[in-house]
């Protein structure tokens, strides 16, 4: 399977890794050999129909922050993720650019071109779903390729088929969850230990987990588009971010951790799906499911007849949500070899 990789940040880089370190179990239990073709980052592009030596683009990138070492012919400085999608002959297209939930790009676009192609897609990418889900899910269908996009909720947790494919027969009948591995990052430290929202901000950021415009995560804009995700893709609904009613954490101080605390209660950032979308910081009771720490993710679904089901995984992270891109073309693959 030949794979066009767009995006060589901390998801792109840890993807490059799994497939490097976990080859020949992929080929061996999965029938999977990702080879890839095309890295693409924000300043030029390294394509090789051969196949491109992932241990030294991993080097190169870590060392000087670029490709360019790969040299003249191989390193195709200003070449961009457009360019090597109409170039590129591939079977699937990986699309891990940063989240921009303005206007989606520069991921809607490349979406939108690896779809006309005829490429298969795996995207990480948030940005493009929170502004045209149900256009892209039809682009797909109508070009007859696979768009999956398991790790935009929930990083390596995948909660998407989990709920889409695991609940069926039972009504859904209301979500609730944490969604940011970011914010939930920094309140668990706040109520921990006694940190600083903007300490534990910078640990978050250093650790991979935040994203590029961390008041994404901050100003609960990066919940509120996984919430749009998640009701659209289970639920059936069609909305878009502006549906929802957003409050973040930015008001949450060291004060109103330690008031929870004392009745029994701790600070989460919480969306909910039920009449209407809606996120912000509520105090919930810490023997609740959804009273997870650290970069955790949980997910609750009020469902009939069974009750609330809850899931529980690491919601960001590189090599979490690289495992989710890996899971995405096992999918893929299984698909096309029938
Ligand atoms: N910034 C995101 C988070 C990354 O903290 O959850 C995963 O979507």
């Amino acid at each position: 399977m030949r794979v066009l990789l767009i995006g060589f940040g901390v998801v792109g880089q840890s993807f490059a890794e799994l497939v490097d370190s976990e080859a020949s179990a992929l080929a061996q239990n999965y029938g999977l050999r990702p080879k890839i073709v095309g890295v693409v980052d924000s300043k030029g592009a390294v394509l090789s129909p051969n196949g491109i030596d992932l241990k030294k683009a991993l080097t190169y990138k870590r060392e000087s922050g670029s490709l360019e070492r790969f040299g003249d012919g191989t390193y195709l400085r200003g070449r961009t993720g457009l360019d090597a999608i109409k170039e590129v002959d591939c079977e699937v297209v990986v699309e891990a650019t940063p989240t921009d939930l303005k206007k989606g790009e520069p991921g809607l676009s490349h979406l939108k071109a690896a779809m006309k192609e005829g490429r298969h897609i795996v995207c990480t990418n948030k940005g493009p779903l929170a502004v045209a889900m149900p256009a892209l899910i039809e682009l797909a269908s109508h070009n007859k390729i696979m768009f999956k996009f398991s790790g935009t909720v929930g990083g390596g947790t995948p909660v998407l088929d989990f709920a889409k494919k695991c609940l069926e027969g039972s009504q859904i009948r209301s979500i609730s969850g944490i969604l940011n591995g970011t914010t939930n990052y920094i309140l668990s430290k706040m109520s921990s230990e006694g940190s600083r929202m903007k300490d534990a901000l910078a640990e978050a950021q250093r650790l991979g987990y935040a994203e590029a415009d961390p008041t994404y995560d901050v100003g609960g804009f990066d919940t509120a588009c996984k919430l749009v995700i998640i009701s659209n893709y289970v639920l059936g609904s069609s909305l878009s971010l502006g549906d929802v009613k957003v409050k973040g954490i930015s008001d949450v101080a060291t004060e109103d951790i330690e008031r929870a605390k004392a009745k029994g209660q701790t600070v989460k950032l919480i969306g909910r799906m039920d009449k209407r979308p809606r996120v912000g910081p509520e105090e919930i009771p810490v023997t609740h499911p959804l009273n997870v720490s650290g970069t955790f993710n949980a997910f609750s679904f009020d469902t009939h007849p069974a009750g609330e089901i809850t899931l529980v995984g690491k919601g960001a992270g590189g090599k979490e949500t690289a495992s989710s891109v890996i899971r995405d073309l096992i999918e893929i693959r299984r698909t096309f070899a029938r």
